[in-house]
């Protein structure tokens, strides 16, 4: 196909892309892209491989579009005549890395995000930064780790630290490990490969997003080549659950081939979570490109703006269903979202090996219990989860400490999600591996300091949480802190 005739289709009446030099219709697309329709107009009738590279992996356009919207290839001779639109708007502002500070003034994981905010697209902050509504859930997942206190000992001979944990089984050497974080392009243009390499460096476990930028395939080498003798680092897959038995079997059966260990099944988002500033982003964008977005959605009971929904995330997903991807599986799962202590102990009495308390970093369910709290009910009401399942969690994560509290509470590791991202968007891989380095540090000061040589040395009786457990319902009643 002649490109000139591409680029007559460039309006939202006709909006034509070429992706991979093949022409794509994405007319009835645009409007229901996940991302915007901003995002697609910018480029129609032109090459957005570039861009669309930066965040999507190839499989994107094949998984979301139906095969008749490939309109053909690009005819070759023609390319000279190729649009490569104007408004590119790569991840990484070029002209903005002079204002990048040396990586040694960043001593402690705050202090990556306002040089990654000064380095990334203002989309790309908004999109890592943001948070269910007003963003209560993920402030109080941050606030709740300091209102738990340590009662260390000492004089204990403390001259040799192990920090080494396991997830599923598989040994890590250190108590973290980097959370799923979707379509880590736009943070970094090397996507989730900083990641994979230093996580493989460090010998923590990663866990990549069902929607990541780089191909699956790129990030499981990547990984392997970069894990020395000594690393126990491994990959685990972060499954969204889709509403096909079939493409879910298809991701898994991915998952195995790849050299994946474990399955994170996240079951907290069955839709994604309303976030004001990605909506007002979304808004102003629109409002540039001159698109006038229908005033309401809803109107006389009927949905007049229809919501897409292809599929990719199940909202019919239950219990029942765990059973189908156990047996695709084949190996240990985890159940990435528990939020009380009623679904851990269902959890448990379905076999599942691992419960994973998380809120999504606070992005989904607004006000919903920060993990530690869920934890802390746990242990009030369900103690016999904390022996027969591993319990993981991750929210507001920014120290050692806070890591070193939830192991003391009974969690086997704590998951990281955006300080990590904020430590690639501003300094790339040595940024993810000094900020894995300086949790190192913490955790092994932390112990030190506790008296604590071994993470089974880290007891409920070295850490005091009282002023929390007075916050959360029902717990001040049911004596916990002062079982703890
Ligand atoms: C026409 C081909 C495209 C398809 C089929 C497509 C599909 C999708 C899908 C399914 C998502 C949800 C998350 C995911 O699955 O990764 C998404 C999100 C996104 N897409 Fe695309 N996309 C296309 C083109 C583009 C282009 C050209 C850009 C331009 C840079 C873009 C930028 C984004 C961004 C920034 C998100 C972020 C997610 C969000 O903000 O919700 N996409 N897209
Ligand atoms: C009308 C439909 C949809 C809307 C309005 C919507 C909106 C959003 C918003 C606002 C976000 C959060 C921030 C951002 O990425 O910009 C998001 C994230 C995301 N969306 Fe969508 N989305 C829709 C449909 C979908 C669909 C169908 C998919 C699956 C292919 C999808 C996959 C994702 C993923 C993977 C993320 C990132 C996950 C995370 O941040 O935890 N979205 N979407
Ligand atoms: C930018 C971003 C993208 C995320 N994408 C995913 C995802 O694709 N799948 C998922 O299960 N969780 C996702 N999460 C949630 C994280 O796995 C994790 O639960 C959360 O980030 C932990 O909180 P923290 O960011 O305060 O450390 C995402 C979080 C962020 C910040």
């Amino acid at each position: 196909m002649d490109v000139r005739e591409v680029a007559n289709h460039n309006s939202q009446e006709s909006c034509w892309l070429i992706l991979f030099d093949k022409v794509y219709d994405v007319t009835e697309f645009v409007s229901q892209h996940p991302g915007g329709p901003a995002l697609i107009l910018k480029y129609a009738g032109a090459d957005a491989t570039k861009e669309y590279s930066n965040v999507h992996s190839p499989a994107v356009v094949e998984e979301h579009l139906p095969l008749a919207k490939c309109l053909g290839e690009v005819d070759a001779a023609t390319k000279q005549y190729l649009l490569v639109s104007q408004q590119r708007s790569p991840s990484v502002l070029p002209s903005e890395t002079s204002r990048v500070p040396p990586l040694s003034l960043c001593v402690r994981l705050e202090d990556f995000e306002p040089v990654a905010k000064a380095v990334v697209t203002p989309q790309s902050y908004v999109y890592i930064s943001s948070a269910a509504d007003t963003l209560q859930s993920h402030r109080d997942n941050i606030a709740q780790w300091s209102k738990i206190t340590f009662i260390p000992r000492v004089l204990r001979d403390v001259s040799r630290i192990d920090t080494s944990s396991s997830i599923f089984g598989q040994r890590c050497s250190l108590p973290f490990f980097i959370a799923a974080t979707g379509m880590a392009g736009l943070t970094h243009p090397e996507g989730e490969s900083p990641l994979a390499i230093g996580a493989a460096l460090s010998g923590i476990h990663y866990s990549p997003s069902t929607y990541t930028s780089v191909p699956h395939e790129i990030i499981a080498t990547q990984h392997r080549e970069a894990k020395q003798q000594h690393s126990d680092s491994c990959l685990i897959w972060q499954l969204y659950v889709n509403k096909s038995r079939d493409k879910t079997r298809e991701l898994i059966r991915k998952a195995k081939d790849l050299g994946f260990k474990g399955l994170f099944i996240t079951v907290d988002t069955p839709v994604v979570g309303k976030r004001d500033e990605d909506k007002r982003l979304r808004a102003q964008e629109q409002l540039e490109l001159g698109i006038v977005p229908e005033p309401v959605t809803y109107r006389g009971g009927e949905k007049i703006v229809p919501g897409s929904d292809n599929g990719a995330m199940c909202r019919s997903l239950n219990w029942e269903d765990v059973k189908y991807i156990r047996e695709a599986w084949q190996g240990p799962i985890a159940l990435k979202g528990i939020q009380s202590a009623e679904d851990a102990k269902l959890a448990m009495d379905a076999g599942i090996e691992v419960i994973y308390l998380s809120n999504h970093g606070g992005r989904q369910l607004h006000s919903a219990p920060s993990a530690l709290a869920t934890l802390l009910r746990i242990q009030a009401k369900y103690p016999e989860v904390l022996e027969r399942c591993e319990i993981i969690l991750d929210g507001g994560v920014t120290r050692g400490g806070d890591i070193v509290k939830a192991l003391c509470l009974g969690a086997k590791a704590v998951g990281v999600g955006r300080p990590l991202l904020y430590a690639m968007g501003a300094y790339g891989l040595d940024g993810v591996m000094k900020a894995i380095d300086i949790l190192r540090q913490e955790v092994e000061v932390t112990m030190t300091l506790l008296g604590a040589t071994r993470l089974e040395e880290l007891t409920p009786s070295l850490v005091n949480v009282r002023n929390l457990a007075r916050e959360i319902d029902g717990l001040e009643d049911s004596g916990v802190s002062s079982r703890l």
